[in-house]
């Protein structure tokens, strides 16, 4: 297999002459998203699983340096040849690196000079790209912009972790737009009948090597929800005591209740009415679709509801005919916001933007996955184990990085991403 084969689709959805002004779009927009935050906001690291700011903009700048410019830019200097070992995230074929608990204690090289590094690859880039690029180039390069649309959500993610962290929890922002609380009509399932289909990507645009191959699926005739579960319906399983009943839990979901303390999803304040959001303290939107639950809080909430997730298969399927609309990151609010219900028209809603939806699936390579040979094969296919698939995109995606075959995928545990549910039912 060959590079371009392993992480595109055989045409490439970037044409010249827009590649270098895309480029500088995608590239702007990173920066612009730490503009609201100081230089120690910037280098701070809440957890392990989070990344500072500093260190965002300067890996992925690293990535572009790594895989284009070295690669096909003659001559090319890189900016500081140390700043692989700082600044490289996982892949093991280019050598040593920092631990990644440890990123916020790189207070050298300071966010001026990783703003200067930027910078320097930004000019680079602008230049090679006003040149003819060949088929892998061009898809190296959508993988560097997908891959810094990517690390664009985890930026907004790992700033609200870490404001969350200060006792005085200060917003990010305080001109977000601000969603309503809507009337929400009953949640409502859409019968699916059984049958063959086919999932993952194929044709024309941008994929990750994880959506490959397409291959056929049975689907077992199913119900899925037409929303996603709202914050006053999870509201009501807490009530119920969820988070003191096992019977609703797995096992391993169970320990992180007790080993951890979980009673309410991440940043619900303890009198269930107020959460901690972007914008700062706000009280809780009742219609809005929940978010910051894990794997096990969806799952166990779905028991209690008399349902189940659906499997990756079941989402793909639904998703496949809807349009990629919805609240992402260019609304606005950074967060979830009720959509707009009406009582007669039975449609599927929110299955792009607002939450990561996560499914009862494991993330696993389809029928005949490869990984790409070299570096850029680390990208996905080494991470195929222990970790559940999430669908659809959240209210900090960008909606070009989003398409019904994504699968994106994070540990059972994890609660930063703004992660929700919808439900499923058998047809028995
Ligand atoms: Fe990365």
């Amino acid at each position: 297999m060959t590079l371009s084969t392993a992480v595109r689709s055989p045409s490439s959805s970037l044409r010249a002459p827009d590649l270098a002004a895309y480029t500088m779009q995608v590239r702007g927009l990173t920066q612009a998203l730490a503009e609201p935050l100081s230089p120690e906001d910037c280098g701070a690291q809440s957890m392990p699983d989070a990344s500072p700011v500093k260190w965002h903009l300067a890996h992925t700048t690293w990535f572009f340096e790594t895989f284009l410019l070295r690669r096909y830019v003659r001559d090319y200097r890189e900016f500081d040849p140390q700043f692989g070992l700082l600044f490289n995230s996982y892949y093991e074929s280019l050598g040593a690196r920092h631990p990644r608990p440890a990123r916020g204690l790189l207070t050298r090289p300071s966010l001026s000079e990783v703003l200067a590094y930027r910078a320097q690859v930004d000019t680079a880039l602008g230049e090679w790209l006003s040149g003819g690029l060949d088929d892998d180039a061009r898809a190296l390069l959508e993988l560097g912009l997908h891959h810094e649309r990517q690390h664009q959500e985890l930026l907004l993610t790992d700033v609200k972790h870490l404001l969350f962290q200060n006792p005085l929890q200060p917003a990010y922002r305080t001109d977000l737009k601000t969603p309503q609380n809507r009337p929400l009509q009953p949640m409502r399932f859409h019968e699916v009948a059984e049958g063959l289909i086919e999932i993952g990507h194929a044709g024309a645009g941008f994929s990750f090597d994880n959506e490959t191959p397409r291959h056929t699926q049975l689907l077992q005739a199913h119900r899925i929800a037409d929303r996603p579960v709202s914050n006053a319906e999870y509201r009501e399983f807490i009530r119920d005591d969820g988070y003191r009943r096992a019977d609703f839990w797995l096992s391993d979901g169970w320990a992180q209740v007790q080993s951890r303390g979980w009673q309410q999803p991440l940043y619900w304040h303890d009198d269930l009415q107020a959460s901690f959001s972007l914008g700062g303290t706000q009280a809780l939107i009742d219609s809005a679709p929940v978010s910051h639950i894990s794997f096990y809080e969806a799952d166990a909430y779905a028991r209690w509801a008399g349902a189940r997730l659906p499997t990756e298969v079941e989402w793909e399927a639904s998703a496949n005919d809807l349009p990629v609309s919805g609240n992402f990151v260019d609304e606005d609010f950074l967060q979830p916001t009720a959509h707009a219900q009406t009582q007669d028209i039975p449609r599927l809603h929110q299955f792009f933007g607002d939450v990561w939806e996560w499914t009862g699936s494991a993330y696993l390579p389809y029928p005949g996955f490869r990984a790409a040979a070299g570096a850029v094969g680390e990208y996905n296919g080494k991470f195929m184990s222990n970790q559940m698939v999430l669908r659809g995109g959240s209210c900090v995606s960008h909606a070009d990085h989003l398409r019904a075959s994504y699968r994106n995928f994070f540990y059972p545990d994890a609660r930063w991403q703004f992660s929700g549910i919808r439900l499923a039912q058998d047809v028995s």
